[in-house]
């Protein structure tokens, strides 16, 4: 192996396919990334069956070298010395921070302490994540925050930073080697999935791991990755090397036309301008299954509301998730069962982090028997997801009678006016005030 002293530079390296090495992207740029093959859980919300990679790259111009990212703590010795085999500490300029989370910024204190040269360049907002990160260190390095399209130069090399924000923390932004047309993007049409063969068209099929990464980090923010698409398609890049997962060189543009394709509502086309509404019940002796079909007749009433009506019990969590990223509002009903909503109501709303619910309208309702705070609960989860809540949710004791039926189909009614926007102000009963 190379010392520190025997730097190849700008000479190209054997493929290596271990990781064990550091690998040639370009004649300019070094992968020095970690491989970690055995992990099975990533951020507790993902699984990992292939384990994962933290891609760290060095990229070398005439009057400097950066570094792009680094890895996760635990594997800090074996990026240093792979960092080592390319580059020298005193030639480092520019250390870039694409994103802040800890998976990608383990080495930084380590290779600050090593590199007497070396500027740090962040994002606007990164630069507020890596003053908590450094703590009382922060102050003695070199930071520099970054603005979109702004550039460092390395000599014959330059970098240029993109902000890419919410793709998936604010910090996150993209930087890009004009010269060498390489995007390095970090989380961002990256996966989990290692293989020590690197480059997408080395690698084993990773097309499951590409769409469940997006599934879970990038989806529930679907305008700003469509915002980071709009930015990056432009530069037509010849590879997009990503912080975790294969080195994107075959095809790239392939990546980012799929996820367009993610982040394209799959059933718009089909509601057209309605808008749509969809009901969720759970019900043990059919009292809140009689809400439901009463709130559905009367959102039914209001034209250019398409509403649906869903048995929990009797569907999976991933359609009705998908079904919920695209409709305009839904109702949640659960009876109240041991003093709480049943199990499958909380599966429901626990699996809609996963998609953007800013905005939609919610609602809860309900029958329960003497307590029944299940209603109020889902309520205070729907607000928690951001959800408008614009009725008061609807608890009826038992069975409904003829009136309370009547009071669920209001109930529908103005739900389905509050998604049309043409809701009128109610007119308040006195009594409504001092009821319990
Ligand atoms: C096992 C069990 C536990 C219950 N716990 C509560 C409770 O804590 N509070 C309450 O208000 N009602 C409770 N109930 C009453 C139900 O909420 C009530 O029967 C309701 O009408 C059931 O609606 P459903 O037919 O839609 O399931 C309980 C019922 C069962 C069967
Ligand atoms: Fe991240
Ligand atoms: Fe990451």
């Amino acid at each position: 192996m190379p010392d520190a002293n025997d730097i190849p530079g700008a000479a190209p390296l054997a493929p290596c396919i271990d990781g064990t090495g550091p690998v040639s992207v370009t004649d300019r740029i070094t992968w020095i990334g970690a491989l970690d093959p055995t992990l099975r859980s990533f951020d507790i919300i993902l699984k990992t069956a292939n384990g994962t990679s933290y891609n760290s790259y060095v990229v070398r111009g005439s009057k400097g070298v950066a570094v792009i990212d680094t890895v996760k703590e635990p594997f800090i010795a074996d990026f240093l010395e792979k960092l080592e085999q390319v580059a020298r500490y005193e030639e480092i300029t520019t250390l870039v921070l694409n994103h802040l989370e800890p998976d990608h910024t383990g080495a930084v204190t380590a290779l600050l302490e090593r590199a007497p040269h070396l500027r740090i360049h962040v994002s606007t907002r990164g630069l507020l994540v890596l003053r908590a990160l450094l703590k009382d260190d922060f102050d003695r390095f070199d930071v520099q925050a970054v603005s979109c399209g702004e550039t460092v130069s390395l000599g014959d090399r330059s970098l240029r930073f993109l902000t890419t924000p919410y793709v998936h923390w604010p910090d996150t932004q993209c930087t890009y080697v004009e010269e060498e047309q390489v995007l390095f993007t970090c989380d961002f049409l990256g996966c989990h999935y290692c293989d020590g063969r690197l480059f997408n068209d080395a690698v084993g099929d990773f097309r499951f791991s590409f769409e469940y990464y997006f599934d879970h980090i990038m989806r529930p923010f679907r305008p700003y990755v469509i915002e980071a698409l709009d930015k990056i398609e432009p530069l037509g890049a010849r590879i997009i090397a990503p912080g975790h997962g294969p080195v994107l060189r075959s095809h790239p543009e392939a990546y980012i036309q799929h996820y367009r394709r993610l982040v394209t509502p799959r059933l718009a086309s089909e509601t057209g301008a309605e808008k749509t509404l969809l009901i969720f019940y759970v019900s043990a002796y059919g009292a809140t299954e009689q809400m439901a079909q009463a709130i559905c007749a009367g959102a039914s009433d209001v034209a250019d509301v398409r509403v649906s009506m869903f048995d929990l019990q009797g569907g999976e969590v991933l359609p009705f998730v998908n079904l919920i990223e695209e409709a305009d509002g839904i109702a949640i009903g659960t009876p109240t069962i041991n003093g709480d909503a049943v199990r499958t109501v909380w599966d429901l709303l626990s699996s809609l982090v996963d998609i953007d619910t800013k905005g939609k309208v919610g609602a809860a309702f309900g029958s329960f028997g003497w307590s029944g705070e299940a209603v109020s609960m889902v309520e205070n989860r729907l607000q928690g997801l951001k959800m408008r809540v614009p009725e008061p949710g609807l608890r009826i004791k038992l069975h409904p009678r003829a009136d309370e039926q009547n009071a669920c189909r209001d109930f529908g009614k103005q739900l389905a006016l509050h998604l049309t926007g043409r809701t009128t102000p109610r007119e308040i009963d006195m009594s409504e005030l001092f009821a319990k």
